[in-house]
């Protein structure tokens, strides 16, 4: 797997790289231990403070350990990666180490103790902002505190889930700039 020259943006930006939610892996840590799990299913909430909604069902050994540290990091991996996603969607952590099963690289945050996965191009440090959803639809709202991005390239590929194990893989991006009208000004 090849390693990218990273960045930090503004957080506002962001959204940038999730507005099209590709398949992310979320990495957690609580104490001692340190988790990975798939995620097709959040939302971008709001710009400033740059808000990321999750649903994380509590099944999920990463549940508690999110829910226990108010933390996590939202990490994501390019299309390449398929097999990895879907490993990683299919085993629970607990007894098993993700990292070292799946070949991936723990590195350390800054604004968080859960690790970012190294070998993903882009990193969201995430800390827990609301948790009113949480005991009626597991859902997290986080606060993106550090954005960390490929500078070279801005966009890799990326793996986007339909749903009974079939994903659509990002095509090329494309802009009208004459007929874009942010907010209808
Ligand atoms: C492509 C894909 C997307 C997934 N999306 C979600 C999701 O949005 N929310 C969720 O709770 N589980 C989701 N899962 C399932 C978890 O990744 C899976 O239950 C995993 O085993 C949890 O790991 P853990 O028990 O170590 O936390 C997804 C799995 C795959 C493969």
């Amino acid at each position: 797997m090849r390693s990218y020259r990273k960045e930090e943006i503004p957080v506002a930006d962001s959204r940038k790289y999730l507005e099209p939610t590709p398949v992310v892996l979320v990495s957690s840590r609580y104490k001692s231990e340190t988790n990975i799990m798939s995620m097709g299913w959040y939302t971008i909430m709001e710009f400033v403070p740059s808000l990321v909604g999750c649903m994380i069902t509590g099944a999920n050994h990463s549940y508690e350990l999110i829910r226990k540290s108010k933390e996590c990091v939202i990490n994501i991996p390019t299309a390449n990666m398929l097999e990895t996603i879907v490993g990683i969607g299919n085993t629970t952590g607990g007894k098993l180490d993700k990292f070292r099963k799946f070949g991936l690289t723990p590195e350390a945050g800054k604004t968080v103790s859960a690790p970012i996965v190294r070998e993903c191009y882009a990193h969201f440090e995430c800390h827990l902002y609301d948790a009113q959803m949480l005991d009626t639809y597991n859902f997290f709202i986080f606060e993106i505190r550090r954005a960390l991005v490929s500078v070279y390239p801005k966009y890799p590929k990326t793996v986007h889930y339909r749903g009974d194990g079939e994903f659509m893989i990002a095509g090329k991006n494309t802009s009208i700039p004459e007929k874009w009208r942010p907010q209808g000004k």
